[in-house]
């Protein structure tokens, strides 16, 4: 018996949603707790009941939550529960989460060539990345199964997230970590927030492998991306962008891309934005990839032919991932879009860290992914320079501190933006030498 089975929210509890099977339409029920399809293992999606109410008559239910300052509809996750778990009701376990800013930013705008660029950051989530959206509703159902512990592998922020959201339910959590290879602000989180930090030698695929195997075997519930709960969450990132923008759509929305949790989150939301009448256009996507890490660029090259996996090995350490679980999704995401794929270099990567952070907003590495693939696809000429685009940075500028002070104080020749500290005597006349020289 679930906890709505014995307080139901409401005299009419809204009809539960169904699990299917993407690949073989192999139907489960919400409530069933495992996670890939029983007859052929492929990934499991949610399909909602229609909302009951479509179009404006949906935008102005919506809009009517904005600016709530308490309760369920706070949360920049909840305030679109229709979409996401309308069966949820009060067993939502919320910290609460979303509400980031869409912020515009000149400098970033034209050193990418851009003429309209937003930054969505989701670094503003409470654990400081984008993870928190899937989190709240992956331990809300986690809850609603009767989980007893809950696990993921992670390169840091899914396992910072999972940690914080398991302490807020009072579950035990256990996140699989590569050595070596994780962020220092994401590691502390995982440690000061209590979840069992297992270290694996290996890459970020060998920690997810075991931990798919360890939630078959012992039943811990696995919540990393392939788990569709987390995917609902996740597609809130692009119905309050849209939201914010007053449902225009903008032309492209571009995403930092690893395990592809996120791309496919985006395809199922503009999907079903459209379906719904939320939008009536659907803006293309762009997945960017690390260069060293890139196994979808390499089959968006080949028309999606085949499936590639890879080595990887990239600065931005969040999106070092060489064998995607949620590619399947992401493909359809990226053809029911018109989308793109491409890669970028741990340099462009940097550089644009640096141009995003000096402009004062600030993001991880792997964050800026989305912005160093503005660049290049506005200099290939697949974005034009007039497009209105949305580049999403998924993560806080202290996540990875390592990677700013290697940057700064980087080995001669110092890299563009460098902005190395500066030893002085401790002399005011020394402040005025740094003042004039600074021009
Ligand atoms: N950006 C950041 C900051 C991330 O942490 C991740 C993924 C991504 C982008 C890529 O998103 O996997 O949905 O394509 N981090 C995962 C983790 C793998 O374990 O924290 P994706």
């Amino acid at each position: 018996m679930t906890v709505a089975d014995r307080a139901p929210p409401s005299p009419s509890p809204p009809a539960a949603s169904r699990q299917r099977c993407a690949a073989c339409g192999h139907e489960l029920a919400e409530t069933d707790p495992r996670q890939r399809c029983p007859n052929c293992t492929g990934l499991l999606e949610i399909r909602h009941p229609p909302p009951a109410a479509t179009g404006m008559a949906l935008r102005a239910l919506l809009d009517a939550r904005c600016g709530t300052r308490a309760g369920p509809f706070y949360s920049g996750v909840w305030r679109f529960r229709e979409l996401v778990l309308p069966s949820a009701g009060d067993d939502v376990l919320s910290y609460p989460e979303g509400n980031t800013p869409l912020l515009a930013r000149p400098s970033v705008a034209q050193w990418a060539g851009a003429t309209t660029l937003l930054l969505k950051h989701e670094g503003h989530n409470p654990t400081g990345s984008f993870k928190d959206r899937g989190m709240t509703v992956g331990v809300t159902h986690a809850r609603r199964v009767r989980a007893t512990a809950v696990a993921c592998a992670s390169t840091g922020n899914t396992g910072a997230s999972l940690a914080a959201y398991a302490a807020l339910a009072g579950l035990p959590a256990l996140v699989l970590v590569p050595k070596g290879r994780v962020a220092l602000g994401k590691l502390t989180q995982l440690l000061a927030y209590g979840a069992r930090t297992l270290v694996v030698p290996g890459d970020f695929d060998t920690c997810l492998d075991l931990a798919l195997k360890a939630s078959e075997q012992l039943g811990v519930y696995l919540l990393n991306s392939i788990n569709p709960f987390r995917v609902e969450g996740q597609k809130t990132i692009v119905l309050e962008l849209l939201q914010q923008l007053g449902w225009e759509p903008p032309d492209w929305i571009l995403v930092p891309a690893g395990n592809l949790g996120n791309t496919a989150a985006f395809g199922k939301a503009l999907r079903e934005a459209r379906e719904w009448g939320l939008i009536r256009r659907v803006p293309r996507l762009a997945a960017v990839q690390a260069e060293g890490a890139a196994p979808f660029a390499l089959s968006f090259a080949e028309g999606f032919a085949r499936r590639h996996r890879v080595e990887a090995h990239t600065v931005a350490t969040a999106i070092s991932i060489g064998n995607p679980a949620s590619y399947d999704r992401a493909v359809t995401a990226i053809r029911e879009t018109d989308g793109v794929v491409t890669a970028v270099s741990d340099a462009e990567i940097l550089e644009a860290k640096a141009v995003v952070d000096a402009s004062g907003v600030g993001c991880e590495p792997a964050s800026a992914a989305s912005v160093a693939g503005a660049r290049q696809l506005i200099n290939k000429g697949v974005i034009r320079r007039g497009d209105r685009l949305v580049a999403v940075l998924t993560g806080h500028i202290l996540k990875d501190p390592d990677a700013i002070t290697r940057y700064h104080s980087g080995t001669p020749p110092p890299p563009p933006h460098a902005n190395p500290p500066i030893e002085i005597e401790a002399r005011v006349a020394e402040i005025a030498r740094v003042l004039s020289a600074r021009g």
